[in-house]
């Protein structure tokens, strides 16, 4: 297992060890955040596996003799549930995985106002209260870290995704934020950063990717990838890794960019 090897934090006074023997992972039930969860079992982890579907949990907690605990992250509280099952089960929790999250396509002019509620509840207020909830105990222990599922729709917004860019976009800000702020102490705060990945993601926006380009890559290529960014406490990871130059395109040159995204879409 090349992703777990031991390795220390390049942040923080007191480095967290890596591998982690504990894990909170919500979107456990597919997709990226069930890779990751596989992958930190097959590397000795203990998990608290969060998502809604019951059937899908307990399949994953089969495979990686985990917990899990079915709770839908919209509804107001749901943070503190998690926080307190992952206490009682897990005690100190080494990593917190973020990847629960849900997208929405179609022009902005005719999205509901409830559709766009969810998508903020879901993709921004439900990683800030989770981390907010889980945040004071890793700061007692001065370790802990925190691996936060964005998306490069948050950092090159996409049409006919805008309300979902807007979300991802606000977690490049959480994350940034919240690793200046605990700087020093201990924790380190890791962004992912995909491109198109092979999940049921595309099916339950209720609109498939289209695209022939880019293609696709396996949730499992993500999961892997940026479980080993968290072990070297790296602030971001871009999956697959030459979005990194669109970004920087963007940022250098944004009307060549914008004319660029204009003939590739
Ligand atoms: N797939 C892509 O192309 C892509 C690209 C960039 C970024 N991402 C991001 O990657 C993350 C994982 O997505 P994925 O591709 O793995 O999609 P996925 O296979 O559809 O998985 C989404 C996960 O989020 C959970 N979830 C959604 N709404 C929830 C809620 N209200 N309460 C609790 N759990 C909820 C789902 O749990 P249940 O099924 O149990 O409800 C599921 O485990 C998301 O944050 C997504 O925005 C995906």
């Amino acid at each position: 297992m090349t992703v777990l090897t031991n390795r220390t934090a390049r942040t923080g006074t007191a480095p967290a060890t890596w591998p982690p023997r504990t894990a909170v992972v919500t979107g456990a039930s597919s997709g990226i955040g069930r890779e990751a969860a596989l992958l930190l079992a097959a590397g000795g982890c203990r998990s608290l596996l969060v998502g809604r579907n019951g059937a899908a949990l307990d399949e994953v907690a089969a495979a990686t003799e985990g917990h899990r605990i079915s709770v839908d992250l919209s509804a107001a509280g749901s943070e503190v549930a998690v926080a307190s099952r992952a206490s009682e089960l897990l005690g100190d929790v080494d990593l917190l995985v973020c990847s629960a999250g849900l997208g929405a396509a179609g022009p902005f002019d005719v999205m509901s106002p409830e559709a766009i509620a969810e998508l903020v509840a879901v993709n921004v207020l439900s990683p800030m209260a989770l981390v907010r909830a889980m945040l004071p105990a890793m700061l007692d222990r001065g370790q802990g870290r925190i691996l936060i599922v964005g998306s490069i729709a948050g950092a090159l917004g996409v049409r006919g995704e805008v309300a979902y860019s807007a979300t991802k976009a606000a977690m490049v800000g959480f994350a940034d934020a919240l690793r200046a702020e605990v700087a020093g102490r201990g924790i380190t705060v890791t962004l992912c950063l995909p491109g198109v990945v092979d999940t049921p993601f595309f099916h339950r926006r209720g609109a498939p990717y289209v695209r022939r380009w880019p293609r696709p890559i396996p949730a499992a290529l993500v999961a892997e990838r940026m479980l080993a960014a968290a072990g070297r406490g790296s602030a971001e990871v871009w999956v697959p890794g030459w979005l990194l130059g669109a970004v920087r395109i963007h940022g250098a040159v944004p009307s060549l960019y914008r004319r660029l995204a204009g003939v590739f879409g």
